[in-house]
């Protein structure tokens, strides 16, 4: 089985984990692992096709959870499963909870359908499923996201959805963590960006030590 370390970086947008994801590259570049940063929906040549068509064309919601899983699986036989028998470290810019919080509960699709997909896509040869290790969520109140974003760039697809959609995105993240406590670590996003970058550090580090001992 796999040797290496698995970390997802979720949350709404405009929570602010872009900016942090580099500074745990750091961490691990330092005890000297090799890591690779990726993300999703992407990663991959064609996940990167489909990235393009799904957070730019309006689609059917079935299609839409379908061609994020198309997504995932490409990224995971591709660029994850490689890199994690190799022993490295996998840092991918949102994963699975991802789907579950925004075509789940912002758009209101069928959680035991996406839970279907989720057990084919990331199933493993000993028939567990492919989960990230540690998930750093970056919450915060999606009034603040929505301050941050309207300064920030032209919005894409999920960018341009209105408040409660993404008060529905952050209650399924809350969702996912009840569901799976031990591998989600929440940060206070609306924190500075110094004590964010600190928790998240801490989080990393500290768990590091939880796992290797
Ligand atoms: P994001 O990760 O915020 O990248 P950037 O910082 O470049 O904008 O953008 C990805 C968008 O895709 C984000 O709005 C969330 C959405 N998304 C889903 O709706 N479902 C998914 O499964 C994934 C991985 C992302």
């Amino acid at each position: 089985m796999s040797t290496g370390t698995f970390i997802s970086f979720e949350g709404i947008d405009g929570a602010g984990k872009s900016t942090h994801i580099a500074r745990v590259a750091d961490l691990f570049r330092q005890a000297a692992r090799a890591v690779v940063l990726t993300r999703e929906p992407g990663g991959t040549p064609l996940s990167e096709k489909l990235r393009e068509l799904v957070l730019h064309e309006p689609m059917d919601p079935l299609t839409e959870a379908l061609l994020m899983f198309a997504a995932r699986r490409e990224h995971l036989v591709q660029v994850i499963e490689p890199a994690l028998a190799r022993g490295e470290v996998v840092l991918s810019d949102r994963f699975t909870d991802a789907t579950f919080a925004y075509q789940g509960g912002g758009r209101g699709f069928d959680w035991q359908v996406l839970t279907q997909l989720e057990g084919m896509v990331q199933a493993l040869p000993n028939h567990t499923l492919r989960q990230p290790e540690l998930t750093i969520w970056f919450d915060l109140d999606p009034v603040i996201a929505a301050e941050r974003l309207a300064s920030a760039r032209v919005p894409d697809k999920f960018e341009s959805q209105p408040a409660d959609f993404f008060a529905a995105v952050r209650d399924a993240y809350a969702r996912r963590q009840a569901e799976m406590p031990s591998r989600f670590a929440r940060i206070d996003a609306a924190q500075s960006m110094e004590a964010v970058g600190a928790d998240v550090s801490r989080t990393v580090s500290e768990w590091l030590k939880r796992t290797a001992a």
